[in-house]
């Protein structure tokens, strides 16, 4: 059966009402709650920590999906996991042993994704597609909610498809940035399985109905 997963971002959260974001969700449709950790460093912008993960974790039941926009990602991956990751993606770019981080992060139980910014090419993870559970394409530049969607990145999922099926790898595809109502269905045809959502849930009025029409 076909995987449509819905991930929104809680980068477009309200913070002052977290718990409250957060309960709206756990009563959604959505499958997964994508937590966008950002360091000043490798984006030009910068989120959230430990503490905010630690409160997510308390309130959530939904599975936790930790992307990290850090560098050295590798000294962080095991906290987040501690505090209740149950995936983490670390971004190709920010990854000198790539392979070490992704067998760091499933020795610790949690599943690794790997994150391609949009202008690195899919023929980077030849060598590593084996090995990770999940591939996030990022349709964006990395670091804001709310930016145009590039179209791109149909061609990099249908690339990803095929790297995916030659190698015998079980891994998903997500896709990251400016997905909403008009390219969501779109996306999952081309082979998406997972699409993170932030503006499109968090600036409607109904942030649960469009969680419930982004999967059809
Ligand atoms: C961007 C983040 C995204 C972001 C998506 O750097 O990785 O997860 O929150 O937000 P939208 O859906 O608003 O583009
Ligand atoms: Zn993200």
């Amino acid at each position: 059966m076909k995987t449509r997963l819905i991930a929104p971002s809680l980068l477009s959260a309200d913070f002052g009402n977290l718990q409250r974001d957060i309960d709206m969700l756990n009563h959604s449709q959505a499958d997964w709650l994508h937590v966008d950790v950002m360091d000043g460093r490798f984006v030009p912008n910068i989120s959230f920590g430990f503490p905010v993960m630690k409160t997510v974790k308390e309130h959530s039941t939904k599975f936790i999906d930790v992307h990290l926009m850090i560098v050295e990602p590798e000294k962080y991956v095991e906290e987040f996991i501690d505090l209740g990751a149950d995936l983490v993606s670390v971004h190709y770019e920010a990854s000198v042993h790539l392979h070490r981080t992704i067998n760091l992060i499933q020795q610790k139980g949690a599943k690794a994704g790997v994150v391609l910014n949009p202008s690195s090419p899919v023929l980077l993870l030849e060598d590593i597609i084996a090995e990770v559970d999940l591939v996030l394409l990022m349709s964006v530049n990395p670091g804001f909610g709310g930016q145009k969607f590039i179209e791109n990145t149909y061609k990099k999922i249908a690339e990803t498809k095929d790297l995916i099926l030659s190698n015998n790898s079980t891994a998903l595809i997500e896709v990251d940035g400016g997905v909403n109502l008009d390219n969501a269905s779109k996306l999952f045809a081309a082979g998406a399985d997972v699409l993170v959502a932030g503006n499109a849930v968090f600036s409607s009025d109904n942030p649960e109905k469009i969680i419930e029409l982004l999967k059809f």
